[in-house]
This record gives C-alpha cells, sequence and structure tokens, in this order.
C-alpha cells in the first residue's frame, strides 16, 4: 500500500517510523517531512493546507490511505475533502475536528452532555467578561482560553484580577490570537496531576491507548512560557487501572456517543487531557489528533501493526482487531532551539545523532533540515525528541537523557526534569 502522510514534525516522524515497520506499506510519502523523515519516507513539497495540492498528489501517485496528523488541516475538512475525491483518509471529519478548532463547541458538548470537566462561561465583549471576573464568586487563578486554534498557547492562568482582565482585553478587543481569541471561555481552574490518554476511535468502538503525561512549559520547575510542549513520558505516573475504569464510563464513551448524538461520527485519534482531581478525573481539554511529543513516547510501545490500526478505524471495524503494547515504560526528551518558543537562530549543524541512537534509543526530528553538505541543521523550535526505553520509567528517563547528552548543536536548550516534576 502507499501511504501519504501530512504533517512535518516529531509526531509525523514518529507516525513514520511506525508505518515504516508495516509489511503492508510499501511506499510511503510525508507532505512536507523534514529532515529525518527523508531518511525513511519520500518528502513531498506540498503544504499540510493545501487541499487542492495534497489531492492531486494523491491521485497522480495512486495513494491507497493518506493520514492526516495535525490540527489545521483537520480544522480546515482535508479528511472531508479527499474522501469526497474518493480517498481513503484517516482522521476526524470537518465536524468532528472542531472539538479542538473550538473551545466553545467542546466545552458545549461536555455542559450538554454532563462529561465532567471545569464550570465555565464564554464571551465575546470584553465589558461582559470584565464583570463576569468581577462576581463575587470567582477566585484566582483564574483560567481564560481562547476559543480557536493557537498553537497550544492560547491559555492564560491568570494570577490576580489585573492579568485576567488584561488577558480578556489581549485577546477579545487586541487580535492576541487573531480571530481565534475574538471569543473566550472563562473557567474554574482546577487542580490534581494531569493526564493524556489518546484512543482510537472509528465512532463506535473507543480503544485508549497506554497512558502518557507531557510538559507543556520551557523551563524546568514548569516554569517559563507555554510550548507546543517539552517532553513526555508513558505511562503516567498517576493513570492507575480504576482510573481508567471510571474514565471510560464517565469521559470516553459519553464523548464518543455525545458526538454520536450530535450527528457527527468521529473516526481517527481523539486526545483526552485529564485532571485527575479531588472530585475525580476532568477534562481540562480535547485534541482532534495525536500528541506532540506524546506520539514519540507512545507509538514506540505499540506492537501492532499501525497501517492496519488506521485500516480498521476507516472501514468502521476496529471492534474486530485487538491492539498490543510493550510493557516497558518509555520517555521523550524535546531538545529546543535556544530562546524557543520566543526567537530563535536557525542553520546550526546538530551533531551526534547517530551516536545517541545507539542503545535502544531513538532520535524523532522535528524542526530540522539538511544544509548543502548533507549535515542536519536546526530549523524549527522544537527540533529533535530523544526517546528511550526502560524496564521501568527511571530507568527509561536516566537513557533518554543519556541519548540527549550526546547530542549538540549552539544554543541547544532541553528541560532536566522531563518525567520527574
Ligand atoms: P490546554 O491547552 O487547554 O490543555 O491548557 C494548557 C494547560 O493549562 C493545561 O495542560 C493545564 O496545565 C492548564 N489548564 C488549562 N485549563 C485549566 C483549568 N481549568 N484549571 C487548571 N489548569 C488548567
Ligand atoms: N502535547 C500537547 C499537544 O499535542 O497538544
Amino acid at each position: 500500500m502507499k501511504v501519504l502522510v501530512i504533517g512535518g514534525g516529531g509526531r509525523e516522524h514518529a507516525i513514520c517510523w511506525k508505518l515504516s515497520q508495516s509489511d503492508k506499506v510499501t511506499e510511503l510519502f510525508c507532505a512536507p517531512g523534514n529532515g529525518g523523515i527523508s531518511k525513511i519516507a519520500t518528502c513531498v513539497p506540498v503544504s499540510a493546507m493545501d487541499k487542492e495540492g495534497i489531492l492531486n498528489f494523491a491521485v497522480a501517485n495512486k495513494i491507497d490511505m493518506v493520514m492526516v496528523a495535525p490540527d489545521d488541516p483537520l480544522s480546515i475538512g482535508m479528511v472531508d475533502y479527499l474522501e469526497a475525491a474518493g480517498i481513503k483518509a484517516f482522521g476526524p471529519c470537518q465536524a468532528a475536528a472542531k472539538i479542538e478548532a473550538s473551545k466553545v463547541f467542546s466545552k458545549g458538548l461536555m455542559k450538554k452532555y454532563g462529561i465532567p470537566t471545569a464550570e465555565y462561561e464564554t464571551f465575546t465583549d470584553s465589558a461582559k467578561a470584565i464583570e463576569y471576573l468581577h462576581r463575587p464568586s470567582q477566585t484566582f487563578p483564574a483560567v481564560i482560553k481562547a476559543d480557536g486554534l493557537a498553537l497550544g498557547k492560547g491559555v492564560i492562568i491568570a494570577k490576580d484580577m489585573a492579568e485576567a482582565e488584561e488577558a480578556v482585553k489581549d485577546m477579545i478587543d487586541g487580535g492576541r490570537f487573531g480571530a481565534s481569541g475574538a471569543e473566550v471561555v472563562i473557567e474554574e481552574f482546577m487542580t490534581g496531576p494531569e493526564a493524556t490518554v489518546l484512543a482510537f476511535t472509528d465512532g463506535e468502538t473507543i480503544y485508549p491507548m497506554v497512558s502518557s503525561q507531557d510538559h507543556k512549559r520551557a523551563y524546568d520547575n514548569d516554569e517559563g512560557p507555554n510550548t507546543g510542549g517539552m517532553g513526555a513520558f508513558s505511562p503516567s505516573r498517576n493513570y492507575t487501572e480504576d482510573l481508567a475504569d471510571v474514565c471510560m464510563k464517565t469521559i470516553f464513551k459519553p464523548t464518543i456517543e455525545a458526538l454520536k448524538a450530535e450527528g457527527i461520527k468521529y473516526k481517527g485519534v481523539i486526545y483526552f487531557g485529564l485532571m485527575l482531581t479531588p472530585n475525580g478525573p476532568k477534562v481540562v481539554e480535547y485534541n482532534s489528533r495525536f500528541g506532540d511529543p506524546e506520539t514519540q513516547c507512545i507509538l514506540p510501545r505499540l506492537k501492532t501493526d499501525l497501517y492496519e490500526i488506521f485500516d480498521a478505524v476507516i472501514e468502521e471495524r476496529l471492534s474486530e482487531i485487538t491492539i498490543e503494547w510493550d510493557e516497558r515504560p518509555c520517555c521523550c526528551i524535546v531538545a529546543a532551539s535556544g530562546g524557543y518558543p520566543v526567537d530563535y537562530k536557525k542553520g546550526y549543524v546538530i551533531s551526534g545523532i547517530e551516536d545517541a541512537e545507539k542503545e535502544d534509543t531513538i532520535v524523532f526530528h522535528a524542526g530540522t533540515g539538511l544544509d548543502e553538505d548533507g549535515n542536519f541543521v536546526n530549523k524549527g523550535g522544537r527540533v529533535l525528541g530523544i526517546t528511550a526505553f526502560g524496564t521501568t520509567l527511571d530507568e527509561a528517563i536516566e537513557k533518554a537523557y543519556k541519548g540527549t547528552g550526546k547530542i549538540s548543536w549552539t544554543d541547544m536548550h532541553y528541560r532536566k526534569d522531563i518525567g520527574r516534576a
């Protein structure tokens, strides 16, 4: 089978890496891909957002399946567009992808169907939002979220009224996050450890993957600005089997049922960002896709053929297959360009990748490219994800750091407390 993966980050490298191990996949393409992906797939210079370009490539090259990995193309209906043209595509349709693309939509869905999440209100008028913040029951920190997609950065945890007011004005009146911030959600601040559960679903059956946890802040001890994710590990230290049962009953199945009741068939990967609060697990957010960097520590643990799972989801026969996992924990450290997520310089030669790849360690590429001499250079904010297995989680963390220590380029930055904080 000829498969085209859409996207070009560390997550897509992990997806391509796993698909390349499938007996069913004879040719693998990735649009646009990256330096590391180019070693295992043919990179296609078409933007992930170019529906027509992707369709033309798929038709001209007789692609059997397109896997749409990032949120942006999902939110503009890439899957609907390809399917309408008769191309098999993996990922939720535009209506289903709204669970990530609009927090107003996802919060409304949870409220209507009684799925546990933080209490909230939505606003398009900053004066009304500020009036709401001034009601007597408001506590701090307050949580203010842009409605739409904002590269994982549209959430402000405001420690006091001044910060909360500023966040509301910035988003609604100041155009921060553009159209994504024109409507805001103000919600209750929840406490407790976080855990992430990704699941495959064909709209009927839901199959949770092994749990994980990511680290969103740029610096150690969860300080600094929010990023796309600085590292992840699997399994979560807090997500017990009992909690998994509770989540299945109160969150996972009800979400799929709620979408169905709204006339939406969700097919693809659904991401549950959970907070394990003293009052039970609650949804922090949904994403309509594999997480990045969670995928880089989850897919290495998958024993089953990923292509077969994708095919079963598309053909709505997920209940007929079994999915097996490696018991060994896994950890992924993200190595970023110095200054990320604000300003950073590109084009530095990266050394030590091959050396790091020894000893059960996999190096997934995100923002890398090749220079004229064929050397890997940093080309983006998050550059590499260094993933390792261990017999225990602590051993996986230690090995991932050992691998990371072998890699270097000018200004390389990584957190030293992944899996430990
Ligand atoms: P999100 O992009 O919605 O996942 O939010 C980013 C991060 O902000 C989450 O991973 C949480 O750490 C934090 N966060 C979001 N919503 C809340 C909330 N209601 N209470 C406490 N923390 C939150
Ligand atoms: N790591 C968080 C995300 O993929 O949104």
